[in-house]
């Protein structure tokens, strides 16, 4: 069986599985090639359906996306010369093509894609042959001819996993007259639709067969009911289909353990070219402990431990493994015959490094299978045995239930994840951007709701952690087993208000309460939740042992963002005629805010101590928090935004004073995209004119996403180096993360103006930001459930600007005017200063002086 499939098998085996129908995007092109002896940035060549012919003598493709895209990568083979073997790799960046590994692997959890960034395809007939995982994310590809060969291609691309629409024909837009601010903006529109995932649109990477599950290339996903066994042995059978068969045992509920790959003798007919004999040697035996046998920049493993073995390992052939755990060791026996014994000292050392992602114990946790690159195998019959001998687990791996018990569910609900890439994993602090980028571009809503619904299928109905969902459920995992995740409940406490802001912020755009009715039982209890965190005696936002993203407990951004979040829901109480709740709500939003300012403004900083126990130190997530919240008023608001010179480092901002100025240092737009939107707040309600920081945010910081064509994905980024702007987190990171991209709500909501002041922009007001960007146009269509609002203003010569909104019957809009001064004429009406009402629906125009 070759790695790569024909369509026609494809569907046959999957259509068993699949209980929700692909959602088909059509494929995706190239959008310039290039064909030559080595890969090249310049990949310049305008690709129009040309074929494509490698030989000996250029065996390289470069393809250029353009921008990211997802999908299931495919080539059209329409000749070739005699059976072919290519090389494939994706990424993100350009420098990642350079690396043996590319940008991967992904080792972090399954997230039913490929874990790998390079696959091979073994070709021999013509026709489509499509990889068998999807490719969550990339704008590069690359294909190495192996083969003394010659193939041509009639076409090549991705079967796309996602819409690929262009920013500017999605029901919402933004542009300007400042090219690279349209780009910023169109980062975060393209982005969720990668990062977002239809339900059927990521499908099981285990396939369920009568003689076992059939595992290509993948990281481990662990079985869900053995996580609290320990010193047990596990043993199963396995046939190798080709180069060899992978397990894990002592792992935590994520793939963090010992690992183990057993390689075949490599028989000529089906080993792959480029297998490497250095990596996986054949007839041996790997071990390491902690995520797998290479590292990948951040997430770095052990060292590999080699047993070369005295016999020939066969493919298509059943062996007997079996692992046994002792506090001396891992025992190994294949057949009943040890193998390989690994003392288990140096295992012990990375067990407790690695406690985070691991069960924090060599000799406990739970097992999973999983072949390295390009390995194929079976697994059946697995069978745990505690050390008294006791028989814990059997299970002969035939039945459906199998993809529950090990997370690698067909996708069910339509959701957004952190990444398009990774982690892949449905972050619930990273839905707070998420929500506001598509309300301001796809409009995709059903992943919204999709979301919120996944969201509450996992909530805690009862325990210390009864209200919260979980903070990162992975895609292919099932809410049935949800006590088994429990440690996702505690973590990163502010996750659950960052994910009540994004319903909150969907009800502010939308007026949907009948979508979100049948969750209002389930935002209460998680509301009600949070409060419990609140310290009796400061007031704060605080919690034995807890742990908040955005700062310290009893700091000031934490306790700021619930008061934010609290406010932002009272009109969703009021909707739902919960007045109560309403009442309790806002109250309990006006004592955060009283408290941040009695217990942590800093007159002699100008700015909110970072907490109670760090009184010199201070956040920009509190800086925006507590004017995004309203807590902080005009005064220290415009103190406060002073005070952002001291956090400048390299192109962008550190978030906390206390970061160290280093070149390497991460820089966060996530951090940065809320601030973004504080400090255009600030200049629309609080008067804080000085708008150089959120400039510099756009022209020196996100500009960098733009600019810069190595690292361009033509989606936003999860971390920057604060010293040239380059992606941070090296190669881990992701290039294609919602939560960098802010501009693209804050861009139309304050650059164009147009915010709603009620639920559903029944009622909103046209505040354009006239000066102190540099521009001289802007134009935008905001979309609300009564139709669209389009809206644009120009500054024309001789001090006058032209301002066109155009809204819809059932909507009541505001002009308000820049200054006292101002002078508005719109249809034959004069106004001066303040606000002026733009009654009734259609197209007005609007003449503007002395703004
Ligand atoms: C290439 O083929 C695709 C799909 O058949 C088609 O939509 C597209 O217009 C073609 N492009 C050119 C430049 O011919
Ligand atoms: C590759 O194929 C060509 C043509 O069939 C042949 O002349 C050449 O010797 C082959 N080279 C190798 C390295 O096998
Ligand atoms: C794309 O992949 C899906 C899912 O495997 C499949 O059903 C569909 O036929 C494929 N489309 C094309 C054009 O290959
Ligand atoms: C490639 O595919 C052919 C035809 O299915 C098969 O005979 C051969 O073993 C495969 N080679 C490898 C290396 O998988
Ligand atoms: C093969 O593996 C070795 C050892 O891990 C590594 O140094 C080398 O870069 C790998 N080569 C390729 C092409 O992956
Ligand atoms: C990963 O990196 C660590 C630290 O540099 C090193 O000790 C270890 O040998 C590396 N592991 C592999 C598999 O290369
Ligand atoms: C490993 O297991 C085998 C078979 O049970 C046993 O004979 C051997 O003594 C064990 N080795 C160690 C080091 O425990
Ligand atoms: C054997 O060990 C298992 C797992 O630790 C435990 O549940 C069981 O009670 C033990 N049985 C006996 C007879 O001690
Ligand atoms: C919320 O509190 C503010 C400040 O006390 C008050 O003005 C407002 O009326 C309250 N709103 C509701 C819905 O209780
Ligand atoms: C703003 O808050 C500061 C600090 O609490 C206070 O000193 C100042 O009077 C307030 N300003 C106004 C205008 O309320
Ligand atoms: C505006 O703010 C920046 C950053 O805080 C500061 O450097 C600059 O001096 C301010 N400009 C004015 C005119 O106050
Ligand atoms: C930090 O980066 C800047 C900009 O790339 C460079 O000019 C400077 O030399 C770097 N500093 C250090 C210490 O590497």
């Amino acid at each position: 069986m070759g790695f790569v499939r024909t369509i026609r098998l494809l569907t046959a085996s999957k259509l068993l599985q699949q209980a929700t129908a692909f959602v088909e995007y059509g494929d995706v092109s190239p959008a310039k090639i290039n064909l030559g002896s080595t890969i090249t940035l310049d990949a310049t060549t305008p690709y129009t359906n040309q074929s494509i012919t490698l030989t000996p003598s250029t065996p390289f493709l470069t393809i250029d996306y353009g921008t990211e895209i997802a999908g299931l990568p495919f080539v059209d083979v329409a000749s070739l010369s005699g059976p072919t073997q290519i090389e494939v790799k994706y990424s993100e960046q350009y420098p990642a093509l350079l690396e043996p590994q590319s940008d991967g692997p992904w080792v972090f959890f399954n997230g039913l894609s490929n874990t790998f960034r390079v696959e091979t395809f073994n070709l021999t007939t013509k026709g489509r042959s499509e990889s068998f995982f999807i490719q969550g994310g990339q704008r590069w590809e690359t294909v190495r001819l192996l083969t003394n060969t010659s193939v041509t291609f009639s076409a090549i691309g991705m079967n796309s996993t996602a819409a690929r629409v262009s920013p500017n024909n999605m029901p919402a837009t933004f542009t300007s007259s400042n090219d690279v601010y349209d780009e910023i903006y169109n980062l975060g529109a393209r982005c969720v639709e990668v990062a977002c995932v239809d339900a059927g649109n990521a499908v099981s990477t285990f396939e369920i067969t009568s003689h076992g599950v059939l595992l290509r290339n993948q990281q481990a996903s662990l079985s869900i009911k053995s996580t609290s066994f320990a010193n047990y042995s596990m043993s199963f059978m396995t046939k190798i289909v080709r180069s060899g068969t992978g397990w894990k045992v002592a792992a935590g509920i994520g793939p963090y353990g010992a690992s183990f790959i057993l390689t075949s003798d490599y028989p000529t007919d089906n080993t792959l070219l480029n297998t490497n004999r250095t990596l996986v040697p054949p007839n041996t035996l790997v071990f390491n402990y902690g995520w797998w046998i290479v590292n990948q920049t951040t997430l770095e493993s052990g060292w590999n431990q080699y047993f070369p073995l005295q016999q020939t390992i066969k493919e298509d052939q059943w062996y007997d493994i079996s692992t046994t755990l002792t506090a001396a060791g891992y025992n190994v026996t294949l057949d009943g015959t040890p193998i390989a014994f690994v003392p288990v000292a140096e295992a012990a050392l990375l067990a407790a490094t690695g406690a985070r992602f691991g069960s924090g114990s060599p000799t406990a946790g739970s097992f999973g299978f999983g072949p390295f690159q390009d390995e194929i195998a079976y697994v059946k019959d697995v069978v745990v045995v505690a050390n008294n001998g006791t028989e814990l687990y059997r299970n002969d791996m035939t039945t459906n239930e199998v993809l529950t018990e090990y997370s690698v569910q067909d996708l069910e609900h339509s959701i957004c994840m952190d990444g398009a890439k990774r982690d892949r994993l449905v972050w619930i602090g990273d839905f707070y951007h998420t929500a506001r980028i598509i309300l301001a571009s796809t409009r995709r809503t059903d992943y919204l709701l999709g979301t919120v619904g996944y969201g509450y299928l996992w909530q805690m109905t009862e325990g210390p952690f009864a209200g919260f969902v979980p903070i990162s459920p992975q895609l292919g995992s099932d809410p049935a087993n949800k006590d088994a995740f429990i440690s996702q409940y505690g973590g990163l406490i502010d996750y659950q208000d960052l994910f009540l802001s994004g319903i909150g912020n969907y009800f502010r755009a939308t007026g949907d309460s009948q979508g979100l009715s049948q969750y209002w039982p389930n935002i209460k209890a998680q509301v009600a939740r949070r409060l419990t965190y609140v310290d009796p005696v400061t007031g704060l936002m605080a919690g034995e042992d807890a742990f908040y993203f955005l700062g310290p407990v009893n700091g000031s951004a934490a306790t700021a963002l619930s008061a934010y979040t609290l406010r932002l829901l009272v009109p969703l109480a009021e909707a739902f005629s919960d007045l109560p709740t309403a009442t309790l709500w806002n109250n309990t939003a006006n004592s955060l805010s009283a408290a941040i300012n009695r217990e942590l403004w800093n007159p002699a900083l100008g700015v909110y101590s970072l907490s109670l126990t760090d009184r010199g130190n201070f956040s920009l997530t509190a800086i925006a928090w507590t004017i995004l919240s309203g807590t902080a008023n005009a005064t220290q608001a415009a103190s406060m935004v002073a005070k952002m010179d001291t956090l400048r480092l390299g192109v962008g901002y550190k978030t906390i004073s206390s970061d160290p100025n280093l070149n390497t240092t991460n820089l966060s737009p996530n951090t940065c995209g809320f601030l973004l939107d504080a400090l255009f707040k600030a200049h629309r309600d609080l008067g804080v004119q000085n708008l150089t920081v959120a400039r510099t945010l756009l022209d020196d910081f996100w500009s960098k996403m733009v600019t810069v064509d190595e690292y361009y994905s033509g989606t936003s980024w999860e971390y920057l180096y604060a010293g040239n702007g380059a992606p941070g987190l090296d190669l881990f990171t992701s290039l294609a993360h919602p939560w960098g991209g802010a501009p693209t709500y804050v861009l139309p909501e304050y650059v164009l103006g147009i915010a709603a002041t009620s639920p559903g922009y029944k009622t909103w007001e046209f505040a354009p930001v006239l000066n102190g960007l540099g521009l001289d146009h802007a134009e935008g269509t905001v979309v609300t459930p009564y139709g669209d609002i389009n809206a644009s203003w120009q500054i024309l010569g001789g001090g006058v600007v032209v301002l066109s909104v155009n809204a819809p019957a059932g909507t009541q809009g505001t002009l308000v005017l820049p200054n006292d001064n101002a002078e508005a004429e719109c249809d034959g009406w004069k106004h001066r200063g303040g606000k002026m009402q733009l009654s009734g629906s259609g197209m007005k125009k609007i003449t503007m002086h002395r703004w």
